[in-house]
């Protein structure tokens, strides 16, 4: 019997019960992983599974984490810890209480989950989201279910096929995985070994997937991979496709205003995907490009595949094609043989880029990684200092950026309500959040706002009055406004 098959039958079993069962799912990490716990509810509501807010009320519990970096076992072992007492009360007023670990952690450690947490009743990783009816019901039988196999092409086709049901209204911005897993094999990063090697979806399923979240009342999607400027695949027209291509696609879905993609390598912006930039209205003025050191003694050190020369004439190009995009990055400082010369390299690197905002992070040895055993590993205190200099400078470049922002009219997304009464909360073209006064029938819709004041984490505006909702087009008339402000 195929997995399909085995995953059908449980399913209308369920259906034949019905019951209303709760599922509290708690989520680690990237944007990939927020995706991946959608998709695991939607797996789960043909099940009779809803969603809580409240771990006391779960039959089933799903921990969705994150790897990347140091501590992550431990916080979930802690984590467990709370759940087990709650699963005890539970068990004490008669009432089960399943408990799952998904994603990146269940993936590099496997059985040792449910040897240290007995509690646990599923282990699964990231690419076995599309067996969960399958893997609940062996659980239900007794069994500790251990299951980190990679067939990422099977979990594609199948949430596919699940999210073809039809689908609540969705939040206005979604994300969308195109891609998963990488190749690139940085010495400092565990995505290769947890996620594996690089797959990508068909435009098939991707142009599919994106009609159906339009329909549901999605505005904007990002899409996501691990390497997702590295996405290829075959288009309607028999030609190999790059992001780029795939971008040009989606943008003509009625109803989907904006388009983002993250997270990108450098070695992988092509010509296209960069005159997409310049072309397409959809596409928002944003980059996520991490450069990770500004040392290429470090790049090397960590495998990166370009040096800093490279990746300024990649901006250079960039800013060519889309000259008030706004660019974001990931740094890491500490890393081993960084002398304060390399990290001067950074720091000198971020000065002449100048970001809208940025990561940052300590390097931390991940067992299994060419880097957690080079020799010259940094001082804990040497990498703390490092980090606070980068990220003071980080922080002074993203309040000019959002300063800049002063006094322009341009498009907003409205999003969600704000925390004050009548406040909606909406993401500039340039992925700032603004908040403004507005009614609640906005939500989901772009207006142009005019920004009146800059705050520490969010910009302030006000609605331009008369200005309608003008359903995709609205961007690039806005874009020339805020230009001429
Ligand atoms: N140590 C510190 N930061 C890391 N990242 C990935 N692995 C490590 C590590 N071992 C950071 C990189 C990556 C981001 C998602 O996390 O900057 O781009
Ligand atoms: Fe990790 Fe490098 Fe792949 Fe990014 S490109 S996921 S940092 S190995």
């Amino acid at each position: 019997m195929t997995d399909r098959q085995e995953t059908e039958i449980a399913t209308a079993d369920a259906q034949k019960a019905t019951p209303t069962r709760k599922v509290f799912m708690r989520t680690y990490g990237c944007q990939m992983n927020v995706y991946d716990s959608e998709r695991m509810n939607d797996v789960l509501a043909p099940q009779g599974y809803s969603a809580t807010d409240n771990l006391e009320d779960a039959d089933l519990v799903i921990l969705n984490t994150c790897h990347i970096r140091e501590k992550a076992a431990e916080k979930v072992y802690s984590e467990l810890g709370r759940i087990r007492k709650v699963k005890e009360a539970r068990a004490l007023a008669g009432k089960d209480m399943m408990v799952g670990v998904a994603g990146c952690v269940a993936q590099a450690e496997g059985e040792e989950i449910s040897r240290r947490a007995p509690i646990v009743d599923m282990v699964f990783g990231p690419q076995s989201y599309h067996r969960l009816p399958k893997l609940l019901d062996e659980a239900k039988s007794g069994k500790k279910v251990v299951e980190t196999e990679f067939d990422i092409d099977a979990k594609f086709e199948h949430l596919s096929e699940r999210a073809a049901k039809p689908v609540a209204r969705r939040a206005p911005s979604a994300f969308l995985t195109v891609q998963e897993g990488c190749d690139k094999f940085c010495t400092f990063c565990v995505v290769p070994y947890t996620r594996g090697a690089e797959v990508s979806r068909s435009v098939k399923q991707i142009v599919e997937e994106a009609e159906r979240m339009a329909a549901g009342g999605v505005r904007e999607i990002t899409l996501l991979g691990q390497n997702v400027n590295a996405w290829h695949g075959e288009g309607a027209d028999g030609k190999a496709w790059g992001l780029g291509r795939l971008l040009y696609r989606l943008s003509e879905i009625d109803g989907l205003d904006r388009l983002r993609y993250t997270t990108s390598h450098p070695r992988d912006m092509d010509d296209e995907l960069i005159e997409a930039h310049r072309e397409l209205k959809t596409l928002m003025p944003y980059l996520h490009l991490p450069v990770q050191s500004g040392s290429d003694k470090i790049l090397a050190a960590m495998n990166r595949k370009h040096t800093r020369d490279e990746y300024f004439r990649l901006i250079d190009r960039i800013r060519d094609a889309a000259p008030d995009i706004a660019l974001s990055c990931d740094f890491i400082v500490g890393f081993p043989g960084e002398t304060d010369q390399d990290f001067e390299d950074t720091m000198d690197l971020i000065r002449r880029v100048e970001y809208g905002s940025a990561f940052s992070f300590k390097y931390s040895q991940r067992p299994g990684t060419p880097g957690a055993t080079m020799k010259d590993q940094v001082p804990e205190d040497v990498k703390s200092a490092r980090l606070a200099e980068l990220q003071e400078l980080i922080t002074a470049q993203t309040k000019d950026f959002n300063a800049s922002r002063l006094g322009m009219t341009f498009d907003v997304l409205l999003e969600r309500k704000g925390r004050l009464p009548g406040q909606l909360v909406g993401k500039s073209p340039w992925l700032q959040a603004v908040q403004i006064d507005a009614p609640e029938e906005l939500i989901g819709t772009v207006q142009a706002v005019e920004i009146v004041k800059i705050g520490t984490n969010s910009l302030f505006g006000e609605l331009i009055a008369g200005h309608h909702d003008s359903n995709g087009s609205s961007h690039g008339a806005i874009k020339e406004a805020a230009f001429d402000a």
